[in-house]
């Protein structure tokens, strides 16, 4: 069975502000959100499907949640609450490491991605709570985040972190967009602006049951080991906004789109019929030095491209947004005719009313360069994948646990070096809290299978003489993630050496805030199957 496309408009997400006008000046301001239980309409012809939605009441509540609009250098705090029911929607594996209440209910506890913050507001996947705040992960603390705010405009999105139970409860639907302006920088840039002609495309894949429910293998993939988890979750439906391949009429002029893929597991690579392409301007959390002009973009789970199209380049009255990247990614299955598809620009005829005063300015932002300085700490940071008969059993970073010690213990105001080392078979996006950092350069290692052998033996990348086998050819890095990023696609049997920045990038400045008290902080895999299971580490960082 199949639903019909493009009868169903993108949704506007809604907007609610992180701060307040006081005598033309924005002042700190308070939330509150909750998570709720409910029905959602992903389509027409589907029967509506319960979800877990933020929102600031049960009937307000929207998938994705609303987008919080913040400003640089306001503080914005939220008090997340949990609404949710006494049990989950969706199947869940307690023998992965994971958030489990002795009294039922969801367990729950929100990041924000890409903030710049202490790590107590960081929402650690050992922070969890339930509704009412009944039951408690060991190390939660308070009820209450405050986001400072501190960091550069860019793109954001918040999301669930719940140990064990991310990969579901985001499923459920608990992600949604946050945006930190800086008034001044966006005038005098002159892209295209207001609720019109600046929106949010959140794109993720589902599944879904003829009555209308998401649809999850109830089976793990080696179900001995793991009688429900499963590697990698792929949807045959494409949802932008909580609809599925929706349609947005459009005027012929341009637009920015902020592209966040909220997918568990699959990657996009987007391209427009009818000869127009993308000027992306931005990716993640920062802006790129100048527009790069594009006819595809790559994008890994919780990558974010903020982009130009410029509906005034075609004279066609449509443009389709396409979707050709394999899954898993690079060496998975081929698109097919539903998720190749992801929803519809119908351009209208004539001229743009009003007319169209935007610009893309030839430099957009310089941050400090990502220069490593002599003496910088390097670390390398290898990816495995373990497997038994039945197949894929769990994914580790340097072969350990959550729950192990952490190793990487960076001084807080410091750059580092990460040699980041892929021996799985796929990519994988790496995701540092708190850090920004980018890929300098991706280079093949060569003797791939006795490196991983030795690997597999001695897990030391130095003993197992990692710098002969790092020989092979390189692999550009596209222009469009030459930025200060906070996902960075990890190529398979490749070593990906990325610049990592402690401090603020926009000028080098120390966090104005202490960023080594407890909890910490994490980096993981992005794909959230991976993340649960367990392709994540403390990231712990110490006194200058
Ligand atoms: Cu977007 Cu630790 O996550
Ligand atoms: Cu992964």
């Amino acid at each position: 069975w199949s639903l019909e496309m493009f009868v169903d408009k993108l949704p506007k997400l809604t907007k609610i502000y992180g701060y307040k006008m006081q005598n033309g000046k924005p002042i700190p301001r308070s939330l509150t959100i909750g998570m709720y239980a409910k029905k959602w309409k992903f389509h027409r012809d589907l029967p509506p499907s319960t979800v877990f939605a933020y929102g600031t009441s049960a009937a307000t509540a929207t998938v994705p949640g609303p987008t919080i609009e913040a400003i640089n250098g306001v503080p914005t705090t939220v008090t997340w609450l949990n609404f949710l029911p006494q049990s989950h929607i969706l199947p869940w594996d307690p023998t992965i490491p994971t958030a489990i209440p002795k009294n039922g209910g969801v367990p729950t506890v929100v990041h924000l991605h890409g903030g710049v913050h202490p790590p107590e507001y960081d929402g650690s996947a050992f922070a969890w709570f339930t509704a009412n705040f009944r039951e408690k992960g060991s190390i939660w603390s308070r009820t209450t985040y405050t986001y400072p705010n501190v960091q550069h405009a860019g793109n954001l999105w918040y999301h669930d972190h719940a140990l064990g139970l991310t990969r579901i409860n985001l499923l459920a639907g608990l992600i949604g967009a946050y945006v930190i302006r800086d008034p001044a920088l966006e005038a005098k840039l002159n892209l295209p602006s207001g609720l019109e002609f600046d929106q949010h495309l959140f794109v993720f894949d589902r599944s879904f049951n003829k009555d209308g429910s998401l649809y999850m293998n109830y089976t793990g993939n080696n179900p001995i080991i793991h009688p429900q988890w499963q590697p990698e979750y792929f949807g045959n439906a494409i949802v932008v906004n909580g609809k599925a391949w929706p349609y947005l009429n459009v005027q012929r002029r341009k637009y920015r789109f902020r592209i966040i893929n909220a997918a568990n597991a699959r990657y996009f690579r987007f391209s427009l019929t009818n000869g127009l392409s993308f000027t992306m301007v931005g990716s993640d959390t920062s802006y790129l030095s100048h527009p790069v002009t594009t006819d595809s973009i790559l994008m890994a789970p919780s990558e974010i491209a903020d982009v130009i199209i410029d509906f005034s380049a075609t004279n066609a009255n449509e443009s389709v947004l396409e979707n050709n990247a394999p899954y898993p990614y690079p060496t998975g299955t081929n698109v097919n005719s539903l998720n190749k598809v992801i929803m519809k620009f119908i351009i209208a005829p004539g001229k743009s009313n009003p007319p169209d005063t935007s610009s893309v300015p030839p430099v957009l932002k310089l941050y400090s360069p990502a220069i490593v300085p002599n003496g910088a700490v390097k670390r390398y940071i290898v990816m495995y994948e373990y497997q038994a008969a039945g197949g894929a059993t769990h994914l580790y970073i340097n072969g350990k646990r959550l729950e192990d010690p952490a190793t990487e213990t960076p001084k807080s105001g410091t750059t580092e070096v990460w040699e980041v080392i892929n021996l799985t078979g796929d990519d994988h996006p790496l995701h540092l809290h708190l850090a920004s950092f980018q890929a300098v350069k991706v280079q093949e290692i060569v003797d791939l299978s006795n490196f991983t052998a030795c690997m597999a033996q001695k897990n030391d990348s130095l003993k197992c003489n990692v710098d002969n086998h790092v020989k092979g050819k390189f692999v550009n890095i596209p222009e469009y993630e030459r930025t200060w990023k906070h996902t960075v696609k990890i190529t398979p049997g490749y070593q990906t050496t990325i610049v990592v920045k402690f401090n603020l990038v926009d000028n080098d400045a120390p966090y104005p805030f202490d960023a080594t008290t407890e909890p910490g902080y994490v980096y993981h895999c992005h794909i959230l199957d991976h993340e649960d299971n367990a392709m994540i580490r403390p990231l712990k960082l110490l006194p200058a």
